[in-house]
């Protein structure tokens, strides 16, 4: 039996000796802003990646505003954006001064609607950024098609797709800029931060620049050469030291977690009042979360957290929020029926790397009882 005290998180992060003596290296060299070990992370996530370029930024929201401001994204354009998802995706499009147009999700997925996103498509749209949410990857072959034949750039909110693959791909490869979280609630974390990737070699001078103050690659008599206007979005060595070491296990993090997931839909999967969302045909999931539907959600979470299971809803329906009303800077097309099921539904269970068989065994009893299945 599980003790009464035992509370079992939603996610607990990696960190270990190892990471805590990397951190200490750190702050020993006394080089602690943005160096050569943020350089080093940056290298190890493009190398994991598979693509040309890796900027490391202080969040995934301030990394996909810089998205937006490479592609000279701003007032007077439309950018395509789920209505399911964590308002710095929608947030990031009305920071440049665009305006946002929410679609509607595919419920099975909780993936944007491709159909919906095409129709929402008009002569001011300059982009959509798909999310692949919960580490679903998106079905790029159809954004491909998409932006082919409307001329619109995808930059995919990839904040929690990590290790996440598309026919054998890792996601970050597919849109034309990519940017991942590094948030506790992924599963390589820094804290705070966030990663950039894409293999455009102009896009990524430019977004090196841009969060390096418009430093310039070359120098001149005092030394440094500001060519543009910019700002202050570099990641830390200290920071970058954690997610350095973290980057070194990726591949047995989340083999872990894709166990626990297989673990936590065979062990639920007998159990009528519980479906699992759909992983995108010819995807790798990477279940940054586990998410399940349920009926009476809201019940069933308070009775889980009350017992000391801290579980969690999946995120946000936009619209229902007064900083998405539709306006001049916001719009909605089409119905949300996909984004209201998912929000009402989806339940997030505890998923983490050290997360004990016995554990996910009290998670699963806990659920299965408000079933009264066995
Ligand atoms: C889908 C999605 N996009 C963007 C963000 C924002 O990420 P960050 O906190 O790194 O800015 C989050 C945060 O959880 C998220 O879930």
């Amino acid at each position: 039996m599980r003790s009464k005290k035992k509370k079992i998180p939603l996610i607990r992060p990696y960190i270990t000796d190892e990471v805590k003596a990397r951190v200490c290296e750190v702050l020993d060299s006394g080089y602690l802003t943005e160096g050569l070990v943020t350089a080093a992370f940056e290298d190890a996530f493009r190398a994991y990646i598979g693509c040309k370029h890796a900027i490391a930024v202080t969040s995934c929201t301030t990394g996909l505003e810089m998205a937006l401001r490479v592609l000279n994204i701003g007032p007077g354009d439309e950018v395509i954006v789920p209505d399911y998802t964590y308002p710095a995706t929608a947030d990031v499009v009305a920071l440049v001064g665009a305006k946002i147009v929410l679609v509607d999700i595919n419920p099975a997925t909780m993936l944007i609607d491709y159909d919906a996103a095409e129709q929402a498509i008009t002569k001011r749209t300059k982009a959509i950024i798909p999310v692949s949410l919960f580490g679903n990857p998106l079905d790029y072959d159809r954004l491909v098609e998409m932006k082919a034949h409307h001329g619109i750039y995808i930059v995919e909110d990839a904040a929690c797709a990590l290790g996440a693959e598309y026919h054998g791909k890792k996601v970050g490869n597919q849109a034309d800029i990519a940017v991942f979280s590094l948030h506790p609630r992924k599963f390589i974390t820094t804290g705070e931060g966030g990663m950039i990737t894409t293999n455009h070699a102009e896009w990524a001078a430019w977004l090196n620049s841009f969060k390096h103050f418009g430093m310039g690659s070359h120098t001149n008599r005092e030394g440094t050469v500001f060519e543009r206007i910019g700002t202050n979005y570099k990641l830390s060595n200290i920071l970058a030291a954690i997610g350095l070491v973290q980057m070194k296990h990726i591949d047995e993090l989340l083999e872990r977690r894709r166990t626990l997931s297989r673990r936590y839909r065979e062990l639920l999967k007998g159990c009528k009042a519980i479906t699992f969302p759909e992983t995108t045909p010819g995807g790798s999931n990477s279940y940054q979360s586990a998410c399940i539907f349920l009926e009476n959600r809201d019940t069933i979470m308070y009775s889980l957290r009350a017992k000391g299971i801290e579980v969690q809803i999946g995120t946000y329906s936009l619209h229902l929020h007064p900083a998405f009303t539709p306006g001049e800077g916001c719009e909605i097309k089409g119905m949300l029926s996909g984004s209201l099921f998912a929000y009402e539904h989806c339940l997030v269970l505890p998923l983490y790397h050290e997360m004990t068989e016995e554990d996910q065994d009290a998670v699963i009893r806990e659920l299965r009882g408000h079933f009264q299945e066995k």
